[in-house]
C-alpha cells in the first residue's frame, strides 16, 4: 500500500492549470470553443448577465467568463466536492460574482436547489453533459426550462458523436483525430495522471471519500448523446432556435433560445 502525501494547501491557480493541460488532449482547440461560447453570450445578451455553469470542474469555463465580462456573474455547479473546491480555491478572486453549488445536474430537485438564484440569462457548459444518461439529460434540461428566462439561452459545447445509424461518420472522425495526432488512448495519459496525483494527496482524502458515495467510477459510464437528442429533449423542455453553431468532427457547440 502507497502511504499518502499529505499536502497542508494545495497550489490551487496550479492545479487548474494542469487541469486545463490535460483537457487539451482531448480537445486540441478547447481555447478557441471557449472564446465562440463567450463570442455568442456577448452577441446575445451584451456583457451584463446571471449565467449558470454546469458542471463546472475546477472552474475553467467561469474564469475565463468572469475575467472577460467583468459585470457577469456565475452560479458554477458540480456534484464532485473535488473538482468543485478546487474550483472555489482557484476562482476566489472573484467571490463577489460567483456562487458555488454542489448539486446533482441529473437530479428531480435541480430546480428547486437553483431557486434562489433564478432567473438565469443563460447557462453554459463545456464537456460536461457527455457524462449524463438520456434520462438524467432530460430531466435537466426540463428543469433548465424552468430557470433560465425568456429570451435567455443555453449554450453548450461537449463531444455530440453521430448516432448509430451513421456510424460511418463517426469512424471518419476518429481516423482525422489520428492523423492529427490526438484521439486514441495516449490522451488519456494526463488525466489518469492528473486524477492519480489528486487522489495521492491527503488533503483531498474526505473529499475523495463522498465523491466516490456520488461517482462510484472515476469517469461516467454513461455515452455522450447525439445532437438530435439534445436538440429534441430541449424543444420538448420549451426552448426553440435549437442548432449547431460551431463544429470540430463530433465536437460541437449549440446554442438553444429559450
Ligand atoms: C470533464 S469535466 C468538465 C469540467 C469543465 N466544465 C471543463 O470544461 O473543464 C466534467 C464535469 O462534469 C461534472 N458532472 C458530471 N456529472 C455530473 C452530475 N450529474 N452533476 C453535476 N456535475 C456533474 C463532473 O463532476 C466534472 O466536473
Amino acid at each position: 500500500m502507497v502511504a499518502s502525501r499529505s499536502s497542508s494547501q494545495p497550489d490551487w491557480e496550479k492545479l487548474l492549470m494542469e487541469w486545463d493541460n490535460q483537457q487539451e488532449d482531448f480537445i486540441p482547440d478547447r481555447e478557441q470553443r471557449f472564446k465562440t461560447i463567450l463570442d455568442l453570450l456577448e452577441a446575445i445578451l451584451s456583457r451584463r448577465f446571471a449565467t449558470l455553469d454546469l458542471g463546472c470542474g475546477p472552474g475553467s469555463l467561469s474564469a475565463r467568463l468572469l475575467e472577460r465580462f467583468p459585470r457577469a456573474k456565475s452560479v458554477a455547479v458540480d456534484y464532485d466536492p473535488v473538482v468543485l473546491t478546487i474550483c472555489k480555491m482557484a476562482l476566489k478572486r472573484f467571490q463577489r460574482r460567483i456562487i458555488w453549488v454542489e448539486a446533482d445536474l441529473g437530479g428531480k430537485q435541480l430546480a428547486k436547489v437553483l431557486e434562489p438564484f433564478k432567473p438565469f440569462d443563460a447557462a453554459v457548459s463545456t464537456t460536461a453533459l457527455h457524462w449524463l444518461y438520456p434520462h438524467q439529460l432530460r430531466l435537466l434540461y426540463n428543469n433548465l426550462g424552468k430557470v433560465i428566462r425568456r429570451g435567455g439561452v443555453f449554450v453548450n459545447g461537449d463531444r455530440m458523436p453521430w448516432d448509430s445509424n451513421r456510424r460511418r461518420l463517426l469512424q471518419i472522425a476518429e481516423r482525422v483525430k489520428s492523423l492529427r495526432g490526438s484521439g486514441g488512448n495516449q490522451m488519456w495519459h494526463g488525466w489518469n495522471k492528473w486524477w492519480n496525483d489528486l487522489q495521492g494527496d491527503a488533503y483531498f482524502n474526505e473529499l475523495f471519500r463522498i465523491r466516490k458515495t456520488r461517482f462510484p467510477e472515476i469517469h461516467s459510464k454513461a455515452n455522450a448523446l447525439s445532437f438530435e437528442f439534445h436538440r429534441k429533449t430541449l424543444i420538448d423542455a420549451g426552448f426553440r432556435d435549437v442548432d449547431v453553431i460551431w463544429q470540430d468532427l463530433d465536437e460541437r457547440i449549440f446554442v438553444a433560445i429559450k
